[in-house]
C-alpha cells in the first residue's frame, strides 16, 4: 500500500530522519566510550533500535508501509532482554565498582535526547493526517521513552540518580 504524506508531514519526518540517525550514532559512539562493560551492551542494543526507526522513517519518507516489529526488536523482546540489575552477579565487578564519572556524562546526554525526540514526536503525532504515520511515530515515541526508563534504571541501581 502507498503511503500519500502531507507536506508537513514530510517535513517532520526528514526531521525525524535526521534525529534518529543522530541516536544511531550516539549509541554507537558512547557504546565504545563507556567504561562499563554492562553499559556498553545496553548502548549497542539501543543503537541497533534507533537504526529500526531510521528504517521505519524511511520506508514512510518513500511511501511503503512500515514494518513496526521488524526482527527481535519489538517491545516483548526489549523487555525480556533487557539488561536488569540481576545480570551484575554474572559479572567480577559489583555494580557500585561502576560509578563512573564518564559513564554518567554519556547516560545524562542519552537522557536529554531521548527526552527532546520523545517531545519531537508528541508535536508530530499530533501533526499527522495519515493513520499509518500517526501509529508509527507512536510506536516509535513508546520506545523512546522506554529507552529513556533503561536509562534512568542503571542510573538509578548504580547511584547517578539522586530520587527526590
Ligand atoms: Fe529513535
Amino acid at each position: 500500500m502507498n503511503i500519500n504524506l502531507s507536506q508537513k508531514e514530510r517535513m517532520l519526518l526528514e526531521d525525524g530522519r535526521t534525529q534518529e540517525d543522530l541516536c544511531v550514532k550516539k549509541y554507537q559512539s558512547f557504546s565504545n566510550q563507556a567504561e562499563d562493560p554492562e553499559l556498553k551492551r545496553l548502548f549497542t542494543k539501543l543503537a541497533a533500535e534507533e537504526h529500526h526507526h531510521l528504517d521505519i522513517i524511511n520506508n514512510l519518507l518513500e511511501g511503503k508501509s512500515p514494518n513496526l516489529s521488524h526482527g527481535n526488536k519489538d517491545e516483548s523482546s526489549l523487555s525480556n532482554n533487557k539488561i536488569t540489575a540481576s545480570d551484575a552477579p554474572h559479572t567480577s565487578e559489583s555494580p557500585i565498582s561502576f560509578n563512573s564519572a564518564n559513564d554518567k556524562i554519556l547516560l545524562q546526554d542519552l537522557l536529554s535526547t531521548e527526552k527532546y525526540v520523545s517531545n519531537f514526536y508528541d508535536t508530530s503525532v499530533f501533526e499527522s493526517a495519515n493513520k499509518e504515520v500517526r501509529e508509527a511515530l507512536q510506536h516509535i515515541q513508546r520506545e523512546e521513552q522506554r529507552h529513556g526508563e533503561l536509562l534512568f534504571n542503571y542510573m538509578n541501581s548504580h547511584g547517578m540518580y539522586d530520587v527526590k
